[in-house]
């Protein structure tokens, strides 16, 4: 099973450019799964609700065509980041397409920073999909600071988690190690590279995607200031197997009834 990323360096607002580079970039490469940045079409750095909302789409908008194409042309399932308007409302979602096929779109949970300005929380539960043989757990981004989220997408069956993102903090790839260690899941964790300098903000994006395996070995790392694609061979049925040693059960050993869950 190969499972990889692509890290790029998008052009704010022009999505025709970004798209024509990841073409680039992916022709006549081959995969199971690629994991695309947040946002990675549109940029990050917006400056007011409107723009945000000009710049997003349907689920069926000509992102998801671009990913479509992009899915016929390596074989892969590609999970990607981009703001979908849903009712006059926008959300920072991720897509997952295969082939001709939108899979589903999942719509952050956690918003992060002036991004609760920008965009409506996802509204949504977490869910996994089966496909290509592969079962996929899809967040966004800030969700990682969150261990509710991969712990739930391991509990409903995740092997791997696809998780788009825009760093601009140096923390996630190294928590990370501990998500997958903690579920005994795979994560592709994709970033982007670049500064982008609008409004009141200056973001410097953190590059370094990274694939994590369930031991928390990194099987990939990009560099911090290129894009960069890559690719892992991965055995998923690691993902399956929840024992960290003969006697203990990372999802079976937990005991709820002293977890006092305070809202
Ligand atoms: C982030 O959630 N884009 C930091």
């Amino acid at each position: 099973m190969k499972v990889g990323y692509y890290q790029n360096d998008p052009i704010f607002g022009d999505k025709q450019a970004n798209f024509d580079e990841a073409r680039k970039v992916l022709s006549g490469k081959t995969a199971d799964l690629i994991v695309f940045p947040e946002l990675f079409a549109t940029g990050y750095t917006f400056t007011s609700k409107k723009e945000a909302a000009q710049l997003a789409e349907t689920s069926e908008g000509e992102t998801a065509a671009f990913l479509k194409e992009m899915s016929e042309e390596t074989g892969a399932v590609i999970v990607a980041g981009f703001p979908e308007v849903s009712d006059s409302l926008v959300y920072n979602s991720a897509i997952m397409v295969y082939q001709d096929k939108v899979i589903d779109t999942f719509r952050k949970i956690h918003l992060f920073n002036k991004e609760k300005i920008w965009f409506t929380p996802g509204n949504q539960k977490l869910s996994v999909h089966e496909v290509k043989g592969i079962r996929i757990g899809m967040m966004v981004c800030f969700d990682w600071i969150f261990p509710e989220v991969t712990r739930t997408l391991a509990l409903k069956g995740a092997q791997i988690i696809a998780h788009p993102c825009n760093l601009v903090l140096p923390y996630a790839q190294k928590a990370m190690t501990t998500r997958c260690i903690e579920n005994r899941v795979y994560a592709v964790t994709t970033n982007r590279i670049g500064r982008e300098t609008r409004g009141d903000d200056d973001f410097t994006f953190t590059g370094q995607s990274q694939i994590t395996a369930f031991n928390s070995e990194v099987l990939s790392s990009a560099p911090a200031n290129e894009t960069h694609f890559d690719v892992v061979e991965i055995d998923l049925s690691n993902a399956d197997n929840k024992m960290v040693n003969d006697h203990n059960d990372v999802l079976k050993d937990r005991r709820t009834s002293f977890y006092e869950i305070m809202d």
